[in-house]
């Protein structure tokens, strides 16, 4: 029986990630990390029973904490990471959104076996200090977005030496068509609506921008260790290639699926082996149509600021993070524009890139440093003066 750690088991993952452990009968959810949403957590905790549970809020952990006799010990605040980091899991499922994910990501890996990845803000903000503690520890890490884990697939029993190119696969999400000269009204509810994914509300602002794919080039750079002119990003709306690898022999491979994230955690909790299918069955029949678009800067240019981040260094994939995760709370608190994301990001992507920040931070100088640069972006935005 192995272990888990469910971290955000509330959110869109996290839900995805228990329906996928009920049908799994090898795998033990140990410990169960929420942030607000306390009323299903209960619902979770009364069927799942975990040891060790966590959330945001003291009272919300020490109520269930109380009610439960299963439960062993409760963690709250930034004191998760303490959950990650003192109690061992076969499997620590990475599902917090935004920055807020990092901290317990890292720390897990002093005591786990496997990370589950979700959260690509931990690889965009610290990607080679947690490759360098991964492979120091003997941690595997095992994508949950479903490009990287397309593209992890893909690479399996292939020679590193001989890939000659990633290929992204994006949607191009609600705006692919629209007019430009309309991105200035569109309001939260209409960038919510996604085509084909049901996300969590950050990430599905990040498709209708673009930014999630600009976090994913980072991401992927940085996991598969791939320099980002070697990463091609192509609009692909019916997302059923979730992406593919080039070789140097000019072969591609790609993965296919219906959009299900319970795929991609279904692999990344069981790898090496496959098991039986937790999503529906994708007829290959002949109406199948798969296109595929070039992504245009004028409309997205959250993906060259992105590529401009991951090509600059240092400090720079964290300022394009974080100044892109202030500007999509802001937008879905609707106190700003959705252009004004783009604005946003560029603006603080200036004013950091010429400052002598030194090139390769500690995990801790990153917390420190991204602490000070949210407080900084939020000011800049509520007084817009970035
Ligand atoms: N959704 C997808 O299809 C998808 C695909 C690929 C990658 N990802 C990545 O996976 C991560 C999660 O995405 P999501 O869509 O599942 O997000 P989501 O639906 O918004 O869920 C986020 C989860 O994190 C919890 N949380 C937020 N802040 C927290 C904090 N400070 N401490 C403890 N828990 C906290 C939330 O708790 P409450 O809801 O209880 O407040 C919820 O359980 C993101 O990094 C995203 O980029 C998601």
């Amino acid at each position: 029986m192995k272990e888990i750690a469910v971290f955000g088991s509330t959110g869109s993952i996290g839900t995805s990630t228990l329906d996928v452990i009920e049908k799994t009968s090898e795998i033990n959810l140990k410990s169960l990390v929420f942030g607000r949403n306390v009323n299903l957590a209960e619902e979770q905790i009364k069927k799942f029973k975990p040891t060790y549970i966590g959330s945001i809020k003291k009272n919300d952990s020490k109520y269930l904490y109380k009610k439960y006799d299963f439960i062993k010990n409760y963690f709250y605040g930034t004191g998760i990471k303490d959950l990650a980091k003192g109690v061992y899991h076969d499997i620590f499922l990475s599902a917090i959104s935004g920055s807020d994910g990092l901290a317990s990501s890292i720390n897990a890996l002093s005591n786990t076996r496997r990370i589950a990845l979700a959260n690509k803000e931990t690889m965009v903000m610290a990607g080679k200090q947690f490759n360098k503690i991964a492979e120091k520890n003997e941690v595997e890490i095992l994508p949950v977005d479903s490009e990287h884990s397309a593209i992890f697939q893909c690479l399996i029993g292939e020679d590193k030496s001989s890939l000659k190119e990633i290929i992204l696969t994006a949607s191009g999400g609600p705006f692919r068509e629209t007019e430009i000269s309309k991105f200035k009204s569109i309001t939260p509810e209409e960038a919510l609506d996604h085509p084909n994914w049901d996300m969590g509300k950050k990430i599905t602002i990040d498709s209708a921008t673009m930014a999630n794919k600009g976090l994913e080039l980072i991401e992927a750079s940085y996991l598969f260790k791939v320099p980002e002119n070697n990463i091609k990003v192509i609009i692909h709306p019916q997302s059923i290639i979730h992406s593919m690898v080039k070789f140097k022999d000019n072969s591609i491979k790609a993965q296919l699926s219906k959009p299900d994230m319970k795929l991609a955690i279904q692999y990344a909790l069981n790898f090496p082996e496959r098991e039986t299918a937790v999503i529906n069955d994708m007829e290959f029949d002949l109406d199948l149509s798969l296109t595929f678009q070039e992504v245009s800067y004028k409309r997205f240019p959250t993906m060259k600021m992105a590529r401009y981040s991951l090509k600059k260094g240092g400090v720079l994939p964290l300022v394009f993070n974080r100044a892109n995760e202030e500007s999509v709370y802001a937008f879905l608190e609707k106190r700003i524009k959705f252009v004004d994301i783009f604005e946003i990001i560029e603006k603080f992507l200036k004013k950091y890139e010429n400052k002598n920040i030194k090139e390769t931070l500690t995990v801790d100088e990153i917390l420190s440093f991204d602490e000070k640069l949210k407080k900084d972006i939020q000011e800049g935005i509520d007084k817009r003066c970035y």
